[in-house]
């Protein structure tokens, strides 16, 4: 090992959107976490991936220096580079991928390939208290929305998943209806704090087993306003945005929280995490800490900061399998599609 603290000391990447991260973690802890979220997609209402590729260019250098520098280390303290090479858009993933694979060269250190959604489901090993294995993890971000049966040694089983759209997917969608900015998700909640849930009852969809559908709650809301004038729909919009926002975003809960239930009773699992950019929700917050109450079993949802897209969940997974021995050539691809294995 090259450096002579709590060895081994790992740099992690992450550039799989449009939040463009490097953190440095050691055995201990957590020593940085830069994240650089990419105004440039504002004004699109979603992520342009050309625009996202050249903004992680402009800030990939600046953010690993800043990762360095935060964490007190130096390129040479090292010891390994671990990054994310899918899922995630091409362009984005390419640019974190060949810049961790010329560092990692350069300094003569293991690359460790990790996959973007194992670093949401070891997000909350993050920040003490950590579950221990098995544990039932419900990754909800703004590309997917799976139910995982996580166990030691990278043994992942899937449960459940989404069936078209993705939970952050409906928030950022009907954000837009709303005439909300990207991401969604966050104003949303924000107005939701002081919103009536029971304004209106959208329909939920229930499907068998544990998979979850989103697109019928984003066609009934757009459907809702529809009925409306124009002039109808912008009284609405001014003065029962709060409302909306907050009976929304209850049935998106509940079409999380039912199949969750389900999936606890059925695996008789004690231990839940609730990882990506959704779990930052207060509502689902909320909704996880009753279910864990009413169910008895241990929740762990890890601190808003990693919520959202983050290195340090790379460098965090990354220790894991480098510990494990599981490092990659680096001949490493981007693979966009990369499915959990
Ligand atoms: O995990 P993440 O940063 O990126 C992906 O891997 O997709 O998740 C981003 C998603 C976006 O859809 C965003 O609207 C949603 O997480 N999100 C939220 C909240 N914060 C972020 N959704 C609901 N409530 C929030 N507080
Ligand atoms: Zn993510």
């Amino acid at each position: 090992m090259k450096n002579d603290g709590s060895s081994p000391l790992l740099l992690g990447i992450e550039s799989s959107c449009d939040d463009t991260s490097a953190a440095v973690v050691a055995r201990d802890a957590l020593r940085s976490n830069v994240v650089s979220s990419q105004r440039v997609h504002a004004g699109f209402g979603g992520v342009v991936p050309e625009l996202a590729s050249r903004a992680h260019q402009r800030l990939i250098v600046p953010v690993v220096e800043a990762a360095l520098e935060e964490a007190g280390v130096t390129r040479a303290d090292l010891d390994a580079v671990a990054v994310t090479y899918g899922p995630g858009l091409a362009g984005s993933l390419l640019v974190g991928l060949s810049f961790a694979k010329a560092f990692a060269f350069g300094l003569g250190v293991p690359l460790v390939g990790v996959n973007h959604l194992e670093g949401h489901i070891y997000s909350v090993f993050i920040e003490p208290p950590a579950p221990p294995f098995p544990y039932l993890c419900l990754v909800v971000s703004g590309g997917h929305t799976e139910l995982v049966l996580v166990e030691e040694g990278f043994r992942h089983t899937r449960l459940g998943r989404t069936r078209d759209d993705a939970a952050g997917e409906a928030f950022d969608k009907v954000a837009k209806l709303l005439g909300l900015g990207y991401p969604g998700g966050p104003e949303i909640d924000r107005l939701a704090a002081t919103g009536d849930p029971a304004f209106r009852t959208f329909p939920r969809t229930r499907l068998p087993g544990f998979d979850f559908s989103f697109s019928g709650i984003k066609t009934s809301v757009l459907y809702y306003l529809n009925k409306f004038s124009e002039e109808e729909r912008a009284a609405l919009l001014t003065n029962r945005l709060p409302d909306l926002a907050a009976a929304f975003q209850q049935a998106v809960v509940d079409m999380l929280i039912d199949p969750l239930r389900r999936a606890v009773r059925e695996t008789g699992a004690r231990h839940v995490a609730v990882v990506g950019g959704v779990s930052a929700n207060t509502a689902l917050r909320a909704a996880a800490e009753t279910l864990g109450r009413e169910e008895g079993f241990g929740l762990y949802m890890p601190p808003l900061a990693y919520c959202m897209d983050n290195a340090a969940m790379i460098a965090v997974t990354g220790r894991f399998k480098l510990e494990a021995g599981l490092t990659s050539p680096l001949t490493l691809t981007a693979e966009p599609g990369l499915a959990l294995r």
